[in-house]
């Protein structure tokens, strides 16, 4: 970092605090990053940059750095670092940086559009720099205010919830069909143009059911879902909501979607959701349910275009779901157990850096009826074996060796 980082910082600042219909989505993800630190989703302002945000940010020490340059006041009792001279920082700023840097930054991109000598659009810089709910920070402050209240505390028990910057897994990991694929697309669009559909009053989008076996995918897209949008993922397993404080599930339910609204734009996602059928089946007690009803009350009442919420259920067990709870979702994507050409591609991911002598098409052929999942343990069993032999490559025999393991816990495990 140099010396002009520091002062895109304290432009950024000083801009921000004067455009004020500017908001957090404007401030570059870099230098947001600094400042979440109130609890209400929200930067206040007036923003004060100090000597501490410098040296976090460059790791360089601001008053020496900054000690030549007139157009900057340091206070020296609170450390706080400002612009004073507007326009002679700007001039120093448009000199010493290029316009790449200043599209790299929508809080300068607006306030360098006016000046004739420079070629930069706002628009483009809103469009490269990531929105706000992206930002790791921003989801723990929004955490740790929901913490500090009683009624949102128990209920985060329940449920995980993932910055998109913590996300693992990336679309580069998971083997799709192409239709997999096309309705995935469908949803990014439709995210991305929630306003338009809001205009044109287009509602019955973004509720997806996921009906696969286990260790199909399901879990994995709807990560690899909120790394690719940038938003939070919301986890929650029905069992735990409905099972933990039964009596209490009706509420759980409820403030599960309300957190998730909170959240927006999220997705959330909910695994497990055959739950829903078991408990109709079952004796069913009057608390259950009125839970059942909630959840299905609670799938009507959320909407993506309206409410910026991405509803995902999950489930092993699709037979079991009667037509009310069908009919919530606008769209059933299938996680088919993978034929021999979607094995070999997921293989393919899977020993993309391991080393050894085998043959993709021969693991693949030889593994009908393993799942996305069966097939990462053959090769994580192979892995280890030959370690414990001292050996850092695979050979075929090893991989035909655990695919042999994994063949008979699939058989101990039946029904699936
Ligand atoms: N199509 C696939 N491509 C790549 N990897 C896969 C695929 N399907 C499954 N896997 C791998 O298998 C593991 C388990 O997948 P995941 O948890 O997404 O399955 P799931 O369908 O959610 O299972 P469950 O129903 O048990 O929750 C993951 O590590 C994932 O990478
Ligand atoms: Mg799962």
């Amino acid at each position: 970092m140099k010396t002009v980082d520091i002062v895109e910082l304290l432009l950024t600042a000083e801009l921000y605090n004067r455009y004020e219909h500017l908001t957090e989505d404007d401030l570059p993800k870099k230098i947001r990053k600094l400042f979440w630190n109130h609890g209400d989703g929200k930067i206040q302002r007036p923003l004060a940059v100090t000597l501490e945000h410098i040296k976090n940010y460059t790791g360089m020490d601001g008053e020496e750095t900054l000690k030549d340059l007139p157009f900057i006041d340091i206070n020296r009792f609170n450390g706080q670092c400002r612009i004073t001279v507007l326009d002679v920082g700007s001039k120093w700023y448009l000199k010493n940086a290029d316009v790449e840097k200043i599209e790299l930054n929508p809080v300068l991109a607006y306030h360098y559009e006016n000046y004739d000598s420079v070629e930069v659009s706002y628009a483009r810089a809103r469009e490269k720099n990531l929105p706000k709910e992206s930002d790791r920070e921003w989801l723990s402050a929004l955490i740790s205010k929901l913490e500090e209240d009683e009624d949102t505390s128990d209920m985060l028990k329940l449920v995980k919830v993932v910055s998109p910057e913590d996300v693992r897994v990336t679309f580069d990991d998971i083997v799709l069909s192409p239709e997999q694929r096309e309705e995935i697309s469908k949803i990014e669009i439709a995210i991305r143009n929630r306003d338009y559909l809001r205009e044109i009053g287009l509602y019955d989008i973004g509720k997806l059911l996921f009906i696969g076996p286990p260790g199909t995918g399901k879990t994995s897209t709807a990560r690899a879902l909120s790394s690719k949008l940038f938003i939070p993922l919301v986890e929650v397993k029905l069992s735990m909501i409905t099972s933990q404080y039964l009596g209490e599930t009706s509420k759980n339910i409820e403030r599960v979607f309300e957190l998730a609204k909170k959240l927006s734009p999220c997705i959330l996602f909910i695994d497990e959701f055959d739950y829903v059928a078991k408990t109709r089946t079952s004796d069913e007690h009057a608390a259950v349910k009125r839970a059942v009803n909630t959840l299905l009350k609670a799938i009507d009442e959320i909407n993506l275009v309206e409410d910026g919420v991405l509803l995902i259920a999950a489930t092993n067990h699709p037979q079991l779901l009667d037509q009310a709870a069908w009919r919530r979702f606008d769209n059933v994507l299938e996680f088919p157990i993978p034929d021999l050409e979607l094995r070999r591609k997921i293989l393919e991911k899977i020993l993309y850096r391991v080393k050894g002598d085998f043959d993709i098409n021969r693991v693949a052929e030889k593994t009908d009826g393993f799942t996305g999942a069966d097939l990462r343990l053959v090769v994580r069993e192979a892995v280890l074996s030959s370690l414990l032999n001292g050996k850092k490559e695979i050979s075929q025999a090893d991989l035909e060796i655990s695919i042999e393991d994994v063949r008979k816990r699939l058989v101990l495990r039946g029904g699936d």
